[in-house]
């Protein structure tokens, strides 16, 4: 049945490059299923966009001497032309400055707050009698109790991972003027009231059919440790304002803000009201992608937020990824570890080779590593000498040899017939159960069936032409499949087979009187010097 269903990215913060990691945790396994949906008939809306707001945009802007308005109006346009050159096929990429976000954000508060979701509390804040003002999260540093590491932010220790509150911070110091004249000030702060729901969050994280288990188990693991209460605002310059008089000084927490901008992307793309509609409807199913640290926000907080304001819907799924490592170590653009966008873009691998690979090594159950060596020889072998091969034995024998005109089936091959059936069937399947990797995985397979067949049928010495025949349909339904994942390579090939039937499963039609165009060498095998770019780079 045909379905619409909004699709999502997590939204990246903007002050960083992306590197390959971020693309595999979140916007290329939304573009690949966003694709196979949209192959599929479903009415697609794939939105993302850029997390601006909160205290790290503020942070970041001050280290570098710019106004957080120009920190975010830079990184908006790298982000945004990055995942354009990767072929992300968004709807719409959108930014949280945008006034319809802020708007949203504010309405959103306002319906938890009259639905008595949102309670206030006194707080101690830090507050630096030097640069004279609060200092939220990352503005204050010092030294974690829990690892004794010295640069601790007063949100959550980098090296051992804990999540702090400033007060928490021995010896707490400025992050802006490293003053240690820090004071603590009483301050009234807004919290959700999570506990209340807590119940209707796990009774859905219990009974989805469609939560991953390595998701599910994170989730429930949050749960186990106690929900508390959320604060939700901060005292910051840069970000949605709060809506109410009293509190109009602070603006919303980061976490409290971007999960809305999902829906404020599709209000940018579609306007208002029809977005809410969407978002409203029961039969739209919404799916998130995301990487791991974001599960507990996307499966326990913003499940949270949906039931307390009372609009929206739960999700359908949230497809959480684990994390990507390069060769052993945790991508670190200080310490030069990992390939980032740019880089990727600047080099000649093509962008079609880099989603193929990180699709076969997507972290849809556990972590993953990039292996440069491995990225080689799974293009050379499993895309080139398998998949590119076939594509050229059977092109270019119908081509040179009949003429480019597909021949017809002389003798029906049940057996052959069945088994492409059932390798399409397996392939949908991954597709709807969003196992993007063994569809890939199975992809291959079907083309590898092809290349054994033609080996076994020898057409270029019996002269029966009907194996390339089949081969014709077989390539049609691989490159099909594989459009997802490495589209601009597959529209050539669509080019060469002359068609355009998009049917996802076996069909003899397009053969029938087929002329096929000139087959092009699509491939160029991978070398260890294509990477001198990068090696160069980081020495
Ligand atoms: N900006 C966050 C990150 O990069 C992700 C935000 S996802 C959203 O980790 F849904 F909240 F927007
Ligand atoms: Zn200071």
């Amino acid at each position: 049945m045909k379905e619409t269903k909004i699709i999502t990215a997590a939204l990246p913060y903007v002050n960083n490059i992306p590197h390959l990691g971020n693309l595999l945790g979140s916007h290329l396994p939304a573009d690949v299923y966003a694709r196979y949906c949209r192959l599929n008939g479903d009415n697609v809306i794939f939105v993302g966009g850029t997390d601006e707001n909160g205290a790290a945009t503020e942070f970041t802007a001050y280290k570098e001497g710019i106004t957080p308005k120009e920190l975010c109006d830079k990184y908006y346009k790298i982000h945004k032309d990055l995942y354009a050159k990767f072929n992300i096929s968004y709807d719409n990429f959108s930014r949280t400055s945008k006034d319809i976000h802020h708007k949203l954000v504010q309405e959103f508060f306002l319906n938890l707050y009259t639905n008595g979701f949102i309670t206030s509390k006194t707080i101690k804040q830090p507050f630096c009698e030097n640069c004279k003002r609060g200092l939220a999260d990352r503005f204050i540093k010092g030294t974690c109790p829990h690892c004794g590491y010295e640069e601790a932010n007063g949100d959550q220790c980098e090296q051992c991972g804990s999540v702090l509150n400033p007060i928490d911070l021995i010896n707490p110091y400025c992050a802006m003027c490293g003053s240690k004249n820090i004071i603590f000030k009483d301050s009234s702060h807004l919290f959700l009231n999570l506990k209340s729901v807590v119940k209707d969050i796990e009774n859905w994280i219990d009974t989805n059919p469609n939560l991953r288990s390595q998701v599910k188990s994170l989730a429930k693991g949050w749960i186990k440790q106690g929900i508390e209460e959320r604060c939700i605002t901060r005292d910051l310059n840069w970000g949605v304002r709060v809506p109410l008089s009293e509190y109009n000084e602070k603006v919303f927490y980061v976490w409290f803000d971007n999960v809305i901008g999902y829906i404020s992307s599709t209000a940018d793309l579609l306007g208002e009201e029809k977005a809410i509609e969407l978002w409203k409807d029961k039969s739209v199913k919404n799916y998130y992608f995301v990487g791991k640290d974001n599960i507990p926000f996307h499966t326990i907080f913003w499940p949270g937020q949906i039931i307390g304001e009372g609009r929206f819907h739960l999700p359908e799924n949230v497809c959480g990824y684990q994390y990507l490592n390069f060769e052993g170590q945790k991508f670190s653009k200080s310490k030069s570890v990992g390939i980032f966008l740019d880089e990727v873009v600047a080099s000649n691998i093509p962008i079609d080779y880099w989603r193929f690979y990180l699709t076969y090594i997507l972290t849809e159950t556990k972590d993953a590593d990039f292996v440069i060596n491995d990225f080689i020889d799974r293009i050379n072998k499993e895309l080139i000498d398998n998949f590119g091969n076939y594509v050229n034995r059977v092109l270019n024998f119908i081509y040179v040899k009949l003429n480019g005109k597909v021949p017809e089936i002389k003798q029906k091959d049940v057996d052959l017939e069945k088994q492409i059936s059932e390798c399409v069937e397996r392939i949908n399947g991954f597709y709807s159960k969003i196992e993007l990797r063994y569809a890939l995985y199975d992809a291959l397979k079907l083309s590898d069936l092809g290349n054994k067949y033609l080996n076994e049928k020898e057409p270029w010495k019996t002269g029966d032409y009907s194996s390339l025949a089949y081969g014709y349909e077989i390539i049609r339904l691989v490159t099909l499949f594989l459009s997802p994942i490495i589209p601009s390579s597959c529209e050539k090939i669509f080019d060469f087979l002359n068609t355009d039937n998009k049917k996802l499963a076996f069909d003899l039609r397009s053969i029938k009187d087929k002329k096929i165009n000139k087959p092009e060498i699509l491939f160029t095998k991978l070398e260890e010097k294509d990477f001198d770019f990068f090696l160069k780079s980081k020495k």
